[in-house]
């Protein structure tokens, strides 16, 4: 077994790090947030996800894993922190390059640097490279240096960092090989071999496929509201044939992938990546698009007041980065509106929701939560002054409301009145 050296403590290095540790291999958690190290030396986990808890726990009771500020020498170190958009949408590398400058002085030949962070095609070869020869070892030769994406869903990591399939992109063949004798040792899925710029590309192309077919199905549903058509009704049908596979409107696309990772492909070739670009556009007027729809259904109301549900990404988890329900919040404050905002995920809307309807002239429904299945519509609408509600996630049956005096909208039903 072999030391290995996890340096980002978030949703993709923690469960990482955990999983090398059980595999066998001693383990460093490397972060830079003492807040967030304090907190994980003292037996607790920054991040919410089944099962991570209680492995957590036994890997360090092991004495397989314990965490640091600092990197430490190891075999290999994989690297997993933020890569967010910057101010004009290009990858925001600083974290990367500070990651992997602070390995430079830990790095010995023979040592293996695994990038789990997603990043634009050529980051490797063109900008790690040079970087981590800077300890004077020459990548390829002295040093081994892979790109290996992840691919797991929020709410569902640890399982999913097991089962999915891997790409492996080395930046030689043996650099592959070393790579994938780590993930050997704790992915059940297939690994699969390439290069490190072919493994760059294909982690954002699976991204922008999803932000695609969402843009897909949230222009359907303009055209649908301007035809008076049932958007979710055309979807269901159309997804009845065997090779067709929409996914849902809703209020616009959020979290830290795919309403990033496609402006890494604009940003290499941007008067080539004329779909994404438009798929992009697309997404990011579904937040404006929404709130004036909202702001339609309330006209004529006096001093109307809005009860937001939700303002996560997406449902079950209580990620809000590039959240569109918070862009939402905004434009509907901004236009004057009073909105009280509830989310059981957010311990800062974690309120009493009956107490925040009370009064209310509209209940968005912005995260699909499935806590939110289990609410008493019937005494919370009773509540309201206006018993309305807009499901802008379509996660309600509206069949459940046909016989009450609630007024029940989504995407499919949204009065052609309101504008598109
Ligand atoms: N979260 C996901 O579901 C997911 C899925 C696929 C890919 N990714 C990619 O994985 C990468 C990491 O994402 P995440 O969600 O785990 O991020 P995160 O924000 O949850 O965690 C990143 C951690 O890295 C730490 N960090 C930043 N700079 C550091 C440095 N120089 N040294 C040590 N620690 C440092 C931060 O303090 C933070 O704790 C990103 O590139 C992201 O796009 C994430």
């Amino acid at each position: 077994m072999s030391e290995v050296c996890v340096v980002g403590m978030g949703y993709i290095g923690l469960p990482t790090a955990i999983l090398m540790a059980h595999a066998g291999h001693q383990v460093t958690g490397v972060d830079i947030d003492i807040k967030r190290i304090n907190k994980l030396d003292s037996g607790g986990t920054p991040i919410d996800e089944p099962h991570l808890h209680n492995l957590l726990k036994r890997v360090t009771a092991s004495g397989n894993l314990r965490f640091a500020t600092r990197p430490e020498q190891a075999d290999a170190f994989f690297v997993a922190v933020p890569t967010p958009c910057d101010d004009h949408h290009a990858c925001d590398l600083n974290d990367v390059i500070t990651a992997i400058d602070s390995l430079i002085p830990y790095l010995r030949s023979g040592n293996l640097i695994v990038v789990e962070s997603t990043v634009p095609p050529g980051t490797c070869a063109k900008k790690i490279k040079p970087l981590l020869e800077k300890s004077g070892f020459i990548v390829g030769r002295d040093l081994h240096l892979a790109h290996c994406p992840e691919r797991v869903l929020p709410g569902n990591i640890l399982y999913e960092l097991v089962n999915n399939n891997r790409i492996i992109g080395g930046f030689t063949p043996q650099c592959s090989e070393l790579a994938a004798g780590y993930y050997l040792g704790l992915v059940k899925g297939e690994l699969l071999i390439t290069d490190c710029d072919t493994a760059e590309m294909t982690k954002l192309m699976e991204n922008t496929y999803r932000d695609l077919n969402i843009a897909l199905a949230n222009e359907t549903a303009l055209i649908c509201h301007q035809l008076g058509l049932n958007v979710l009704e055309v979807i269901k049908l159309a997804n009845q044939h065997p090779r067709v596979n929409i996914l849902n409107p809703g209020p616009g696309v959020g979290g830290h992938c795919l309403a990033v990772d496609p402006y890494f492909i604009i940003e290499k070739a941007p008067s080539r990546a004329q779909l994404i670009s438009m798929a992009r556009k697309i997404n990011s007027e579904m937040p404006a698009y929404i709130s004036r729809l909202a702001g339609d259904l309330l006209s004529g109301i006096n001093d109307p007041r809005i009860v937001a549900l939700g303002v996560t990404y997406k449902g079950n988890v209580a990620d809000c980065r590039e959240s569109p329900a918070l862009e939402i919040i905004d434009h509907l404050q901004l236009a004057g509106y009073d909105v009280v905002v509830y989310d059981p995920y957010v311990e800062a809307f974690n309120r009493d929701l009956l107490a925040a309807v009370h009064g209310s002239d509209l209940m968005l429904l912005l995260s699909d939560h499935n806590d939110f299945l289990k609410l008493d519509y019937w005494e919370l609408t009773r509540a309201m002054r206006t018993p309305m509600i807009f499901d802008t996630r379509n996660l309600l049956d509206p069949a459940n409301f046909t016989s009450s005096s609630v007024v029940f909208y989504n995407l499919g039903n949204i009065p052609v009145h309101t504008r598109p």
